[in-house]
């Protein structure tokens, strides 16, 4: 059977590993842990799926750290992992997360998996293991962890999966849809694409925009809309409102950056589409993680999700002056998070 690794055992990566322990046997899955260490090792994990089935239980391996979990494994008869599938947020850390998973990685026969979202998240994996095959995947899958090793899931459930780099070698093209194959069995959905960063620009058009408006103003979605229907700024007419229409311009934005990279389909079409979902809600709407992040005072993905779209912008000579200056506030929002923190 093969061998899983998580890393970072919160939301998305307690319901993966619990599908992936459905797919091999608990006993194959290692969860690395931090704050939720003790509980997990107590208790093991618990998942309340709306979809899946409520009060789903489980107990894979639990370790600290990746040396341990590699230490876990030497007793065993396989002594490396198959699969490291990476869930901890995409923020910066010093050492990385993909240095950090080094001990973990045997050269061309472990497969890395990213669940993360944002974009051009791949590249440091890329080139510390050349030989891995590496995944990169875009989730749809609203989980929370309520406490520690419990999670809640809710309304979808979908996995994209995709090689990093889209032309990489038949033998990482075969491992991806192993991976998908795992994940069927486990009872989750998975999806294979030949060229996944389709799927990652299309999610960044709403996680670039909403994420860090909604983190900077402190306000949710549909609220964002609600208090911004007419502010004098011309739009107030719209079907919209000044507000759904600053989103649409921001949206705009994202998408000539994904058009600069070939992914046409990115258009206003899209956008549309996008806003059309969140002026429906009902009030107050929906909270996207940086929202929550900044509620608690956390540092935020904004490089990943925001910070990467600027730069590769620039790199191709695309004007983004809306989604520039998000950056720099959120970064500057979540930069004063660590701050406080070094500060006690
Ligand atoms: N949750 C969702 O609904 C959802 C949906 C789609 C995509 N995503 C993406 O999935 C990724 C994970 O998000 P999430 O919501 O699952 O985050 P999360 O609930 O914060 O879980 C991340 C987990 O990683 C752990 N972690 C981080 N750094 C670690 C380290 N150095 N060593 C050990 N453990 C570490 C955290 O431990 P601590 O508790 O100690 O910090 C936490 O348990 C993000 O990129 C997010 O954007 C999330």
């Amino acid at each position: 059977m093969p061998k899983v690794l998580v890393f970072g055992t919160g939301s998305l990566g307690t319901c993966y590993a619990w599908a992936l322990s459905k797919a091999v046997g608990q006993d194959n899955v290692t969860a690395i842990c931090r704050s939720n260490y003790e509980a997990a090792s107590r208790n093991g994990f618990t998942v309340h799926s709306t979809l899946w089935g409520d009060n789903l239980t489980f107990q894979p391996r639990i370790a600290r750290s990746v040396a341990e979990a590699v230490r876990q494994l030497s007793l065993d008869t396989q002594q490396f992992f198959d699969f490291v599938v990476v869930a901890a947020k995409a923020v910066p850390t010093d050492p990385s997360i993909a240095e950090i998973i080094g001990p973990a990685i045997v050269k061309g026969k472990t497969a890395i998996v990213l669940l993360q979202n944002g974009i051009g998240i791949e590249d440091e994996y890329a080139r510390l293991y050349p030989e891995s095959p590496l995944l990169s995947t875009v989730a749809y899958f609203p989980a929370t962890q309520v406490s520690p090793g419990v999670v809640h899931h809710k309304e979808v459930e979908l996995l994209h999966v995709g090689t990093y780099p889209a032309d990489a070698p038949q033998a990482h093209k075969n491992i991806a849809r192993e991976f998908v194959e795992l994940l069927g069995k486990g009872g989750a959905t998975a999806k294979l694409h030949d060229d996944i960063q389709r799927k990652r620009w299309a999610k960044l058009l709403v996680n670039s925009s909403w994420n860090p408006i909604c983190a900077l103003t402190r306000l949710r979605d549909r609220e964002f809309i609600e208090v911004s229907l007419d502010l004098g700024l011309g739009a107030g007419n719209d079907k919209w409102g000044d507000g759904a229409r600053f989103i649409k311009d921001v949206m705009m934005e994202i998408a000539s950056v994904a058009q600069a990279y070939g992914y046409s389909d990115v258009n206003e079409e899209t956008v549309d589409f996008q806003i059309g979902r969140a002026v429906v809600r009902d009030l107050p709407g929906v909270q996207p993680s940086m929202l929550g992040d900044a509620f608690e005072k956390r540092s935020m993905e904004v490089d990943a999700i925001v910070g990467n779209v600027v730069r590769l912008a620039r790199k191709k000579g695309v004007n983004v002056p809306m989604l520039r200056t998000i950056y720099l506030l959120a970064n500057g929002l979540s930069e004063s998070f660590s701050r406080k923190k070094l500060q006690g």
